[in-house]
């Protein structure tokens, strides 16, 4: 069975990707910095697997450690290989996501997420490793009120967009060093929100987060008294914008479609929107929320937020047809899924 480097691993998403790949029993070794994440979230994978009746601790190496740091990437893959079990692929997460933290500290931004693929590339390139799937982003595009087709103008409109735009600037870049042999996709995130089903792991930002759901969580439980929602003249149905949520377990296994596509095909480079195609406005979430979860979200309407746009939903044509793969869970479940883990788990996994 092959075995995969997850960088950023122990994160929101990262650590489903984990869970799922285990699960598939893969073999994979995770690096993280825990900047942003918490390996408490692997131990509770490894937990999930147990009560599945799955022995795979074996399966899952954890590296506390910076992309930065290019010598560890090269012993990890070193080490790896030495026992002969080489890394035959590399789902990369890591990297700081925080648009409103990116605007104030674009350099940053900018060292962070490009050298540290930087330093993946080379080391890959080193041990002959040419297979990766990218975490992208929707924020590349511009404003758009149609479904976001791959090939639609790509805009960003803050320096977070601006570095993954140029990340995947990057990986065409050295796709074309040797095109039989590279293998990349650059998966395109619309909203990934909710939880695994067991509410075992989750979304725990850390510090200040600046996006809907884990807000909407924090005034469900208390830790805020009020939602405010930024904008409500805006040209959809209620007013407030419009945007593609997508359950993280439909996300996540969207990439382990798109790794084995990769695996069955010749080398090529592709870019994939990963969305359920479905539209929800903001009011739509928040009274999902409400009735699924019997929760009452208060929420008082406020000025538009600088950089939001309109809408935000993807065509995922190009997924259902080439992944094998399509969205299974809805915005009720999302929700559903979401509460239980901020139930279980208030403050995230401190
Ligand atoms: C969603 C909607 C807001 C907060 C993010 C980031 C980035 C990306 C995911 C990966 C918008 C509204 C929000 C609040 C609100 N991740 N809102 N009150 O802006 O679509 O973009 O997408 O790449 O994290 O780019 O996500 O959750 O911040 O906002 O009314 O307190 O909720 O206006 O319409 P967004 P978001």
């Amino acid at each position: 069975m092959k075995k995969f480097l997850v960088t950023g691993g122990a994160g929101f998403i990262g650590s489903h990707m984990c869970l799922t790949l285990l699960e598939k029993k893969f073999k994979i070794v995770v690096i993280d910095s825990f900047i942003n994440s918490n390996p408490k979230s692997l131990e509770r994978v490894l937990k999930i697997c147990e009560s599945n009746g799955l022995n795979i601790k074996d399966n899952l190496k954890v590296i506390k450690g910076d992309l930065n740091n290019k010598n560890l990437i090269e012993e990890i893959f070193l080490s790896e290989k030495n026992i002969n079990e080489p890394i035959e692929g590399v789902i990369h997460f890591a990297g700081l996501k925080a648009v409103n933290e990116s605007v104030s500290d674009p350099c940053l931004y900018w060292q962070s997420n490009l050298l540290n693929l930087i330093n993946l590339l080379e080391v890959m390139k080193k041990f002959n490793c040419k297979t990766i799937v990218f975490s992208s982003s929707a924020t590349i595009y511009g404003k758009s009120n149609k479904n976001l087709k791959e090939n639609d103008p790509l805009n960003p409109i803050n320096p977070y967009g601006n570095t993954k735009l140029a990340m995947e600037i990057l990986l065409k870049d050295i796709y074309n060093t040797a095109p039989n042999d590279w293998r990349i996709a650059n998966l395109r995130y619309f909203n990934p929100i909710g939880s695994h089903s067991s509410g075992l792991i989750g979304e725990s930002p850390s510090g200040n987060t600046n996006n809907i759901f884990p807000l909407i969580l924090k005034v469900a439980h208390g830790q805020l008294s009020c939602l405010e929602v930024f904008g409500k003249d805006w040209n959809t149905k209620d007013g407030t914008p419009i945007r593609d949520y997508i359950h993280v377990m439909d996300l996540v296994d969207a990439h382990l479609c798109t790794m084995i596509y990769l695996f069955k095909n010749k080398g090529q480079i592709i870019n994939i929107n990963l969305g359920t195609g479905k539209g929800v406005t903001v009011l739509d979430l928040i009274n999902s929320f409400q009735k699924v979860n019997k929760v009452k979200i208060p929420y008082v309407f406020s000025k538009r937020r600088k950089g939001d746009v309109e809408k935000l939903v993807a065509s995922n044509e190009l997924a259902l047809k080439i992944l094998n793969w399509s969205p299974k869970k809805g915005i009720d479940e999302m929700c559903h899924d979401g509460w239980k883990w901020k139930k279980n788990n208030p403050n995230g996994y401190i």
